[in-house]
């Protein structure tokens, strides 16, 4: 089901060669009537354009600019992140068809973790990424989960522990690790570059971190420059994602997702800058049927 694609270009970085979710009690386990018509209500509302009213003219959405006031930006993700944490896991279940853990599960297996590393998961949240490397490392290895959104990091903590490896939860910025250089055997982002207030410095940070010769996996949507993968985004975000996260109370969160997507670099551009940032080779896999994409870079 998950297609895999070659890269766009660069050096030959390939993920062979480079190389679940834990029950979790949540209030909102299962959809329920009311629920249910609530969504109906608000597919039909987005259908007639009611929701265009928080749209800017030009199509491009103003939400962007609501949510994260120049100068406010990092206080502003921190609390969009705390807002949407009890709903979080439920809702990529549910919109991904189970199937962001495949994609978190190949993202680790392309930063090249093996058993006794140390490993960062940047920007961990509820602690998907974090609990799949600390499967790889195992006892005698370490996870680092960091995350600036406290909610997610309690979240994190109160998940069932896997494969026995130490996991430490750290609340701190991706843009200035509390660690030395060269620290991390390997790394991983999951759906967090796209959410940092500084992508280059978000990857000069990684680069810094890693040991020589380390490979960091960062998963993200893809802003696809195909109008077909991108029309089924828009729809998929818009119609469905928009209307049930607006069932659980948190529309205005994730009708930022959409033009985040769009601003985010696209694959080509996003090895360009992972160069820059000093990492020795950098290659963009599309997944997911090019929903999604995967940077691979190695220091
Ligand atoms: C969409 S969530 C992804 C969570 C998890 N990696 C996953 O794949 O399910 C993005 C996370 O990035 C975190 N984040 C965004 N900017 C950050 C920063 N500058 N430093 C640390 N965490 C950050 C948010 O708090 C949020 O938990």
């Amino acid at each position: 089901m998950i297609s895999i694609r070659s890269g766009i270009h660069g050096d030959t970085l390939r993920p062979n060669e480079a190389p679940g979710m834990p029950n979790r009690t949540s209030s909102v386990q299962h959809w329920s009537t009311t629920r249910n018509h609530r969504l109906i209500i608000s597919c039909i509302n987005r259908y007639y354009g009611v929701s265009r009213a928080i749209k800017g003219e030009n199509g491009s959405s103003s939400i962007e600019d609501t949510f994260f006031k120049p100068g406010q930006e990092g206080e502003a993700r921190q609390k969009l992140f705390n807002t949407i944490s009890p709903v979080y896991d439920e809702l990529n279940d549910r919109f991904s068809f189970g199937l962001h853990r495949v994609w978190k599960r190949m993202a680790v297996k392309w930063s090249k973790a093996k058993r006794g590393d140390r490993v960062l998961d940047s920007c961990c949240g509820s602690g998907d990424i974090a609990r799949i490397a600390a499967e790889i490392v195992g006892k005698g290895g370490q996870v680092i989960g960091l995350d600036f959104s406290q909610d997610m990091l309690e979240d994190a903590k109160r998940r069932r522990q896997d494969g026995g490896s130490r996991i430490e939860w750290v609340q701190g910025d991706a843009l200035e690790y509390p660690y030395a250089d060269g620290y991390f055997d390997a790394a991983t982002m999951g759906y967090g570059l796209r959410n940092v207030s500084d992508i280059p410095r978000a990857l000069r940070e990684l680069h810094r971190v890693l040991r020589k010769g380390g490979c960091v996996a960062i998963l993200d949507f893809n802003n696809s420059s195909d109008s077909v993968v991108d029309g089924i985004q828009g729809f998929f975000l818009d119609s469905l994602v928009v209307p049930a996260a607006e069932a659980e109370g948190v529309g205005d969160e994730y009708r930022y997702l959409r033009p985040s997507i769009k601003k985010y670099p696209n694959g080509q551009t996003l090895e360009k800058l992972a160069r820059s940032s000093g990492f020795e080779k950098a290659r963009y896999y599309e997944i997911g049927f090019g929903l999604m994409g995967c940077l691979v870079c190695q220091k």
